[in-house]
């Protein structure tokens, strides 16, 4: 805000723009802004309330618990206010947490559960003598909305309760509806498939079912849920929060396996480390920790504010959604020509990383989300996930937006561009174009294939536009003076660089096939076809027919093998690479028995004794396959430490696992 502005006004904006984000947020289960935007501007409203006590009103939104009850469903007072929870989002605020409860209870000592925070919807169930009798939603905190028929049709949720929680008369239950992130993904790619309009995460799509009309619509919704607290009940019966999940448990409904008890401030602090670590590894989407002080006596006596339990908070993990600003939309040239469209954002941190820029893949992509430059842009990073545009904040549109329209000539060399029919790429048709050669060298230097250090952006740069470089072939022609004229390279590191560029005519077929950026061949295809021909000229001289017979090599890959030697121009770029010393033959061809041929591996976390690299050549040496992903057919899924959620799909899909003393065993009986 600007410093003279009238508070007053001010205040009411603010007001304005909270009511109608927790309208889009609870309501319409579609926000616009990020939690951190949304908190800022209720921390700005709060202190503008602070220092103006005299322009608070009772219908503030810092007066209440955000949220509306929509019409059509009916209307649930609730029996105990569902409050928030306050927030943590470092260490030293956890630690406060913790004297503030010293504060409000001199001389007493403290013990704690951790759970995860689900990232979903707050329910309560509702039982009277262990029957079901009623679910309702959080609504405002105050009036929810009875949604019984549509979560009667999560399966998770028992009808009936066993023992010990069947006999009381009247037990209120509070837990998270949510969509596990696997059938969230499944869910999107069976709308797409069907021309549907998809959701951006799974909280938006676990909203929307639940808050269907139509409990059968529900009900093709994977939902689940876990439930993490009591609010009315027999607490005579236990007199602590762990001992209350246990009776959760043992009656039927199910808790978060990840809650754990902690016996002080250091080990919740511990615990809130290794959560964050491991989201990405649960399967749900988890925005934090919540901690909740155990003794249920404890929980009495510090009780709540009108917003918040004294006796917990939430830790907030680093955010994972951020608003920015498209500043310009860009082409790429990639090594075959490809153009990709890529967003250059006002730069904006994102889980600990600052984001510049992000891919927008190709044309539809962007027309589909319509992506303009000025549009004020959603993008996500989650975990292994490459960051993205989720969506246009359409609202924030500048008026004078234009749609974004693909360049029809390559940024790089201005020849003509054009898109083939049935492709979702535009491509540069020169195939002389400098920026195409510049990421073909700069893949033929990488680490998987040539593997030269030292072959940089600045020096391919140099190289190709000063001339000394047209194909991969010259490169082992330079010589160190060559390489010393170079700017930003001395004496020194020219010679380290012919040294790396002599080194690598020695990598191996396998290398050389990566390197060469064969259409559709990377890594794994270039192993495969190094393994089942030993020379390049085995390869070259095989049909396509032959290619496709190997196992892992579809029709396509095949094609564009036989394409790529049939070439003339292709087949003289090797024979001078001959000429310059290039190995063209693979010197880790097994030739004995192939005890692990058919058996195929996915590799997850990390192994200590072998690095991925290694691992992966010890199977393939035995005849055995590594693949990206985790199916029906996998044979084994390779589990290290600080796995990803390939380490789930093997036990959702009852694949065998492997830690990295079997792996070794097999691979020591396989020798
Ligand atoms: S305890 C009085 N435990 O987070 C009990 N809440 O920002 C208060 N949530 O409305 C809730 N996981 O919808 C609790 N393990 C967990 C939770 C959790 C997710 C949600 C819940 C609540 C919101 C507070």
């Amino acid at each position: 805000m600007s410093a003279n502005a009238d508070p007053a006004q001010r205040i009411a904006a603010l007001r304005e723009q909270i009511r109608r984000h927790d309208h889009l947020y609870y309501v319409e289960a579609r926000p616009e802004v990020s939690d951190a935007e949304y908190d800022a501007l209720m921390h700005e409203l709060r202190e503008l309330e602070a220092r103006h006590p005299e322009l608070v009103t009772p219908d503030s939104p810092t007066r209440r618990v955000a949220g509306q009850v929509a019409e059509a469903f009916v209307p649930v007072q609730h029996k105990v206010a569902m409050l928030s929870l306050d927030n943590a989002t470092t260490d030293d605020q956890l630690r406060e947490f913790e004297a503030r409860l010293r504060r409000a209870l001199p001389g007493a000592a403290f013990d704690y559960v951790c759970e995860p925070k689900i990232d979903g919807l707050g329910v309560a169930l509702l039982y009277q003598e262990g029957r079901f009798v009623r679910g309702a939603t959080r609504g405002d905190g105050r009036v929810g909305e009875d949604i019984t028929r549509n979560l009667l049709t999560i399966r998770s949720i028992p009808r009936t309760l066993g023992a010990p929680l069947a006999a009381v008369r009247e037990l209120e239950v509070r837990g998270e509806v949510f969509m596990p992130r696997q059938k969230f993904h499944e869910l999107n790619r069976q709308l797409e498939e069907a021309g549907e309009p998809t959701f951006a995460n799974p909280r938006n799509a676990a909203a929307g079912a639940v808050r269907q009309k139509d409990p059968q619509v529900t009900a093709r919704r994977p939902l689940d849920i876990l439930l993490y607290h009591v609010s009315t009940g027999d607490e005579a019966l236990v007199t602590t929060h762990w001992e209350m999940l246990e009776a959760l448990r043992a009656s039927g409904l199910p808790t978060s396996p990840r809650a754990a008890r902690a016996p002080d401030i250091e080990a919740v602090v511990a615990y809130c480390a290794r959560l964050e670590a491991e989201r990405d590894a649960l399967p749900y989407e988890a925005d934090g920790a919540v901690v909740k002080v155990n003794s249920l006596e404890q929980q009495r006596r510090l009780g709540a504010t009108a917003h918040h339990p004294r006796w917990a908070i939430a830790f907030k993990f680093a955010a994972r959604q951020a608003t920015t600003v498209v500043r310009a939309i860009t082409v790429n040239v990639g090594k075959t020509g490809v153009l990709t469209p890529g967003a250059q954002l006002e730069p904006v941190e994102l889980a600990g990383v600052v984001i510049r820029n992000v891919s927008l893949h190709n044309e539809d992509e962007v027309r589909r989300k319509d992506i303009r430059v000025g549009d004020t842009v959603l993008i996500e990073r989650a975990g292994d996930v490459i960051p993205y545009v989720v969506k246009v904040i359409e609202s924030r549109r500048p008026p004078d937006a234009v749609p974004w329209e693909f360049p029809t000539r390559c940024p790089a060399c201005q020849s003509v561009a054009f898109r083939p029919q049935g492709e979702a790429y535009w491509r540069c048709t020169n195939s002389a174009c400098p920026a195409q050669l510049k990421e073909r060298l700069l893949h033929w230097g990488s680490r998987r294939a040539m593997d030269i250090e030292h072959l940089g952006e600045s020096v391919v740069n140099q190289l190709v536009d000063r001339g000394l470089v047209h194909d991969f072939a010259d490169l082992y022609a330079l010589d160190v003076a060559q390489l010393v004229d170079l700017e930003r390279l001395g004496p020194k590191s020219a010679r380290n660089l012919a040294d790396a560029i002599a080194g690598s005519r020695t990598r191996g077929l396998s290398r050389l096939l990566n390197a060469l950026g064969i259409r559709l061949v990377g890594e794994r295809a270039a192993q495969l076809l190094a393994l089942r021909f030993g020379t390049i000229d085995a390869l070259a001289a095989a049909t396509e027919e032959e290619i496709g017979e190997i196992h892992g090599i579809g029709p396509q890959i095949a094609q564009s093998v036989a394409r790529f030697f049939a070439e003339p121009e292709n087949r003289k770029i090797i024979e001078r690479l001959r000429d310059a010393g290039v190995v063209m033959v693979e010197a880790t061809v097994p030739s004995g028995p192939r005890p692990l041929a058919g058996k195929t591996f996915v590799l997850t976390g990390t192994l200590v004794t072998l690095s991925r690299d290694a691992a992966a050549e010890l199977i393939h040496r035995r005849g055995g396959q590594v693949v990206g992903s985790v199916s029906k057919k996998t044979s084994y899924v390779v589990v290290g430490d600080n796995p990803g959620s390939k380490a789930e799909d093997a036990t959702r899909l009852g694949v065998a696992t492997l830690d990295e003393a079997a792996f070794l065993k097999l691979l020591g009986q396989t020798e």
